[in-house]
């Protein structure tokens, strides 16, 4: 491949719709501030408002929780938080997080109070400096491509993070936990809360993208009527529109339906969870559960032994109700009986009143009983808080013994120094829970349950692995009695709540004075009761042991995610701060570097341009395991297109398909074969055709299976858009085109893959990855073909963006694809796994929305401004198809 890069391409880059210049769009204009006097007072305004509007996001967060639950306004926090922080220095950054992470973390953990102002500010403190992470990283993320989907990533990121430390974590508050019932919430069953957290906060990102793309909304009309007059109007489907605004904000101005786009996107986001199944039928069976929340006496302070008599004494008695209205037949007999946690607070294996009260409660409703109850030992100072089956010969065997006790409620982490410092801890907190070491796997009444204590419920791995250890059903038991009416028990709930459909299972919170609740397995809500009643709730509910793909993949998109948000910080870091114009930190200076990347198109003449006619082209054919096909493929090329060569270029088909190419060449001289050791992937066939093609000095090489997917007869049509372009991709999703017999998984991969490649390398192409396509010789030639690491289908993505981004016209024309009749597709996992992550890393990896730099690419210096369609310009048989074209 001796040739250099050649600068004889005919036509050269134009922007979408037109050109757009620096001049066009000064960047005071586009802010809205007309002198440098107004710049700067709105710089000083903005200072003032910026840390005020990162508290009312705070609050807004909080709102977005129970017990107020405007669910919307999640999103909208995380979208207002990614705008004040984009673009800012990183230490402000910072400081908006704090000042964000603060006023939510203030209003969420209210109920902390009862335990002294001291300690609810300190975890308050604590738990906002985690969260304000968020803000200095999606500061940076938000310098890479693609960057929505980084700032979830980031989110995710940082819960997973404050949900295992310190002390083991502290996950409230996460965004999963303000979708306890809202259209986002059946992600959970797919990829467990971490999924929801990224859902609502790619949404968030989206909506921020959508208002700054409201930014340059103004100059890109301005620019798309100067382009009307004669150039095209874009025939992309209206899906495509939706997703051309996936570009980073700001990269270019020449699109006006940004804005409208990234909304859509946003609110496809929000409703994603409604397409996701939520299947809650009986599997084994159905249990008749009753859940007693016996309450507590108003006046109970924590270390009043009367109290603690008291709280047993109301959930006996509630359960003795319960019994009678059972003995009277008025409620079906309960095959197992559910008590909250702390609902005995001395130890019945210690106590004889307790276990006898306990045993009189069972004998009375004839059903064993989920006790919680606190545990001495094992050894001095040490308790436990656990839950037990108890019938009426007492103690069933069966116990689980919370594993994650609340550090600093339930044991104080360096007792020994802290003792010193805050005395009231010792007086307060004589005694530490140990941490339970079982899963919350627990047998009662024949039903295996998943026993969750209390905050466990926030921590994803702990339920889930009750689930994927047999539960049938999960209980929640709780005891909110300190927390008062400040709204923990609500967003416990909300969390029972979410469990539920991510695990697929019905759910239990049970409580001592509320909110007790029986969810179904989607997360309705069967029975509720109020907050400081007594109540007994029955219902009967579904035992299910199927396990969701939540449960499959456990932590697997959590630590995805993470990874991404990571890389995605620390490309972000490399990136830099972006390039700055006299807009200051706030100047959106992006739009004006890109605009100044297109604007010097603008300079007529097509002097250089060549007829495809007289050229040669070389049509590459890989084929591994083709015997069916290939003939038929080569006949019908050969007829419909005399004047081109074939190369066929055959891995070793153990079927003999190289056999069969080399008897078609015998007899045709335009029919070449290349002959490879073993199947190397689709890439490397096609780099040794193109090297072949380009030794032989083809000036243009074709891409085409050989399985009769693509139609020899529409070659013509793609040969003829060469004229006008550098590279043409027969598309399959453009108007008129069109796919005929796949299946709809494969489908789905394809548009999905395209979306894909669209929102995170914002190339404005709707097939990337077809692989019916026409080169130009230079666009080959312009990149060291040896180097090409891609091997399998990702190729054609990994070809089409270095293409793209070195300024190469490309063009799509619709093509009618259709699924092989003989042999088998090629693609497998492996090939999907390497073009998600090598696409995710050319996203990350390259900066901005934003070409190569002007000195890099291939741009001629014949330009030729005036956008001519292909279909127009031939004038042939395809004038009812349109031609979708895109350039740098
Ligand atoms: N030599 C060689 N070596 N040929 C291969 C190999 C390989 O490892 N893998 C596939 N091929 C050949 C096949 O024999 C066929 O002629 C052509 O490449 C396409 O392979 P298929 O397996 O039929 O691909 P597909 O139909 O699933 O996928 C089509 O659509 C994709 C986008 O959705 C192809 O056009 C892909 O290139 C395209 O990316
Ligand atoms: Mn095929």
């Amino acid at each position: 491949m001796g040739n250099p890069p050649t600068r004889s391409i005919p036509g050269a880059a134009v922007t979408d719709t037109g050109t757009v210049t620096a001049q066009d769009m000064p960047t005071a204009g586009r802010t809205g501030e007309g002198s440098p006097l107004m710049r700067t007072a709105g710089a000083r305004a903005r200072r003032l408002t910026r840390p005020a509007l990162a508290v009312a996001a705070g609050i807004a967060l909080y709102l977005a929780f129970p017990p107020v639950g405007l669910w919307p306004l999640a999103p909208v926090a995380v979208a207002a938080i990614t705008l004040l922080v984009r673009g800012m220095p990183l230490a402000r950054s910072a400081g908006l997080g704090m000042l964000f992470g603060l006023a939510f973390m203030l209003s969420m953990l209210r109920f902390v109070i009862f335990v002294g102002v001291d300690g609810w500010v300190v975890l308050s403190v604590g738990e906002a400096a985690l969260l304000a992470l968020v803000a200095p990283a999606t500061t940076l993320v938000t310098r890479v491509r693609g960057w929505p989907l980084w700032v979830a990533a980031v989110w995710v990121g940082q819960e997973a993070l404050r949900g295992r430390a310190p002390f083991g974590g502290f996950p409230w508050g996460k965004l999963a936990f303000s979708q306890g019932d809202t259209p986002l919430t059946p992600l959970a069953a797919l990829g467990g809360s971490p999924l929801v957290t990224a859902a609502v906060a790619g949404c968030g990102a989206l909506l921020a993208a959508a208002v700054l793309a409201l930014g340059p909304l103004g100059t890109s009309m301005v620019a798309a009527r100067r382009v009307q007059a004669g150039r095209r109007a874009t025939t992309a489907p209206f899906g495509l529109l939706l997703l051309r605004g996936l570009r980073p904000p700001g990269a270019r101005a020449d699109d006006r339906r940004a804005p409208f786009g990234l909304l859509g996107a946003a609110v496809a986001v929000a409703l994603l969870g409604l397409a996701v199944p939520l299947p809650s039928a009986a599997q084994v069976g159905t249990a008749q559960v009753a859940a007693v929340q016996g309450n507590v006496p108003r006046s109970g302070g924590l270390d009043a032994l009367g109290r603690m008599f008291q709280v047993t004494a109301n959930h006996v008695a509630a359960t003795e109700r319960l019994g009678a209205d059972v003995t009277a037949g008025r409620t079906p007999r309960p095959n197992l009986v559910l008590w909250p946690e702390n609902a005995s607070d001395v130890d019945p294996f210690a106590d004889a009143r307790a276990a006898a009260m306990l045993d009189r409660a069972a004998r009375a409703v004839g059903a064993p009983i989920l006790v919680g109850a606190v545990l001495d030992g094992p050894g001095r100072g040490k308790v436990r808080n656990a839950g037990l089956g108890w019938d009426a010969d007492g103690w069933t065997g069966q116990i689980y013994v919370k594993q994650h006790p609340v550090p600093f409620a339930e044991y104080l982490p360096g007792r020994t120094v802290l003792e010193k410092l805050v005395k009231r801890f010792a007086t307060e907190m004589p005694n530490d829970f140990v941490h339970g070491n079982g899963v919350g796997t627990v047998t009662i009444g024949g039903v295996t349950i998943g026993d969750v204590i209390c905050f466990e419920v926030a921590y994803d791995g702990l339920v889930r692995d009750a689930v994927n250890t047999g539960a049938r059903l999960l209980v929640v038991q709780t005891n909110n009695a300190s927390f008062g009416r400040k709204g923990e028990s609500e967003q416990q709930l909300a969390m029972t709540r979410l469990r539920a459909v991510e695990h697929g299972r019905a759910a239990v919170q049970v409580s001592t004075s509320g909110q007790s609740a029986i969810i179904a397995p989607d997360g309705r809500i069967v029975a509720e009761s109020g907050l400081y009643e007594t109540a007994v709730l029955t219902a009967s509910l579904p035992l299910r042991t199927s396990r969701t793909l939540a449960d499959r993949v456990g932590v697997a998109p959590e630590m995805l995610l993470v990874i991404l948000g990571l890389l995605a910080v620390a490309f972000g870091l490399r990136a830099g701060q972006p390039s700055r114009g006299q807009g200051g930190p706030d100047g959106d200076t992006d739009t004006a570097d890109d605009a100044d990347a297109a604007g010097d198109t603008d300079t007529a003449g097509d002097t250089e341009r060549r007829r495809v006619d007289d050229e040669r082209v070389l049509v590459c054919v890989p084929t591994y395991n083709e015997r069916e096909s290939l003939h038929n493929t080569v006949m019908r090329l050969r007829a419909a297109n005399p004047d081109v060569d074939l190369l066929i270029i055959d891995d070793a088909s153990p079927d003999g398909t190289g056999e069969i190419a080399d008897g078609i060449a015998a007899a045709d001289p335009r029919v070449h074969v290349l002959h490879r050791d073993a199947k190397n992937g689709l890439g490397a066939a096609y780099v040794a055709g193109f090297d072949w093609g380009l030794r032989h000095g083809y000036d243009v090489l074709v891409e085409m299976d050989a399985d009769g997917s693509h139609q020899p007869e529409e070659l013509p049509r793609l040969l003829a858009a060469l004229r006008d372009a550098d590279l043409v991709i027969g598309s399959r999703w453009v108007t008129g085109g069109e796919v005929r017999n796949w299946p709809r998984s494969r489908l789905l991969l394809s548009r999905g893959a395209n979306v894909y490649v669209r929102a995170v390398l914002g190339m404005p192409l709707a097939d990337a990855t077809a692989g019916f396509r026409a080169y130009r010789a230079p666009v080959l030639q312009s990149r060291d073909l040896g180097q090409v690491a891609s091997q399998g289908y990702c190729f054609q993505v990994d070809l089409t963006w270095q293409a793209w981004r070195s300024g190469f016209r490309i063009l799509e024309v619709p093509i009618t694809f259709v699924e092989r009749e003989h042999g088998r597709s090629k693609m497998n996992r492996a090939i999907v796994t390497e073009a998600l992550w090598r696409v995710t890393w050319w996203a990350l990896t390259t900066r901005h929305g934003r070409p190569a730099a002007p000195g890099e690419r291939h741009r001629l210096a014949s330009a030729d401004t005036g956008y001519v369609p292909a279909a127009r310009a031939d004038g042939a048989d395809h004038s009812d198809r349109s031609t979708t074209g895109v350039s740098p």
